[in-house]
């Protein structure tokens, strides 16, 4: 049987404004263009690795809006298993503003509506069907105790689990992160979760590894247009970047996490794994959009054919 991963996780709706600045207080300000995509860090994650062929079942709230009605059918389209999604009444789905400046890089704003009501008892409620999934992948857009449940629900029946603690989330709990198998924080996330400065590749191994010493087994921190670094009680490997052209590097991090999942579901490889991830990730950010810049399988594997020529 084809592995399983889980995500337990967000989902918004994406109203993406390109800009040439943004506008002060008091000023209105034109913007060139603006579209409507599907995002959401759990969303996206899931549908990263869903486009690439895995077999993924999604736990979600939606509120009782269009945009969760999409948003279910979106899942739906990329093949994403949708018995767990909750429609909650009287919420509005997530959405997230977001503004993309000329030279790609963005500001979002979250608004996590319906999200901030997956709770606890919604694992429990999936618990049979999560245990017949090899691999969970959370980040914290949705309430910290589900995410601490579901490390905990995992731990116990031995399933691997990846933590992206994104957003940055200042009371983020260190003793209940460790138990998760993956860490995927950026240097920011990392800094914030251990009080530790991470402004150079020394100073964001000794963060990594004082996380190492408290448990977790494996840390890799996404370092943008720098890579990302995978550290582990005995070695640290940089994951070399693709340097492409970015038009839009909005949901690039889920990307690479959606897309690691995937290949390391498969393999249980961590490198080659990443490598790959890194790849996927560099392509999407030459498209606009989260993720509708996400590759097929088939469009991925004519990116690598591409460049291998
Ligand atoms: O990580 C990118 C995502 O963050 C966007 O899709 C937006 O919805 C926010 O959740
Ligand atoms: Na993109």
């Amino acid at each position: 049987m084809a592995r399983r991963i889980a995500v337990v996780g967000s989902n918004m709706t994406d109203l993406v404004t390109s800009i040439i600045r943004m506008p002060a207080p008091g000023e209105t300000l034109e913007a060139p263009s603006f579209f409507m995509g599907f995002g959401g860090k759990g969303a996206n994650q899931a549908v990263a690795a869903a486009r690439l062929g895995a077999d993924v079942m999604m736990l979600t709230k939606v509120g009782d809006d269009v945009f969760g009605q999409s948003t279910i059918k979106n899942l739906k389209d990329n093949g994403v298993d949708i018995s767990h999604v909750g429609i909650v009444a009287g919420k509005s789905s997530g959405v997230a503003p977001i503004f993309v400046d000329e030279s790609g890089e963005n500001s979002i704003l979250i608004i996590k509506g319906a999200n901030n009501e997956l709770k606890p008892a919604d694992i429990d409620a999936a618990a049979e069907d999560l245990k017949g999934c090899d691999l969970i992948l959370m980040q914290l857009e949705v309430p910290l105790e589900t995410v601490y449940h579901t490390i905990a629900f995992a731990d116990r029946h031995g399933i691997e689990t990846i933590l992206n603690p994104a957003p940055a989330a200042p009371d983020l709990d260190a003793k209940q992160v460790v138990k998760a198998t993956f860490l995927v924080p950026n240097e920011t996330e990392l800094a914030l979760l251990t009080g530790m400065p991470t402004g150079t590749d020394a100073e964001i191994e000794k963060a990594a590894r004082s996380l190492i010493d408290k448990g977790i087994r494996t840390v890799i921190v996404t370092l943008g247009s720098r890579g990302a670094r995978l550290i582990t009680a005995s070695s640290s490997t940089l994951i070399e970047p693709l340097k492409v052209k970015p038009k839009d590097t909005t949901g690039a991090g889920d990307a690479f996490i959606g897309s690691f999942a995937r290949y390391y579901v498969e393999s249980r490889e961590l490198e080659p794994s990443l490598k790959k991830a890194a790849l996927y990730a560099a392509d999407s950010i030459t498209r606009e959009g989260t993720q509708k810049s996400y590759a097929t399988a088939e469009e991925f594997d004519g990116f690598v054919a591409r460049l291998q020529q």
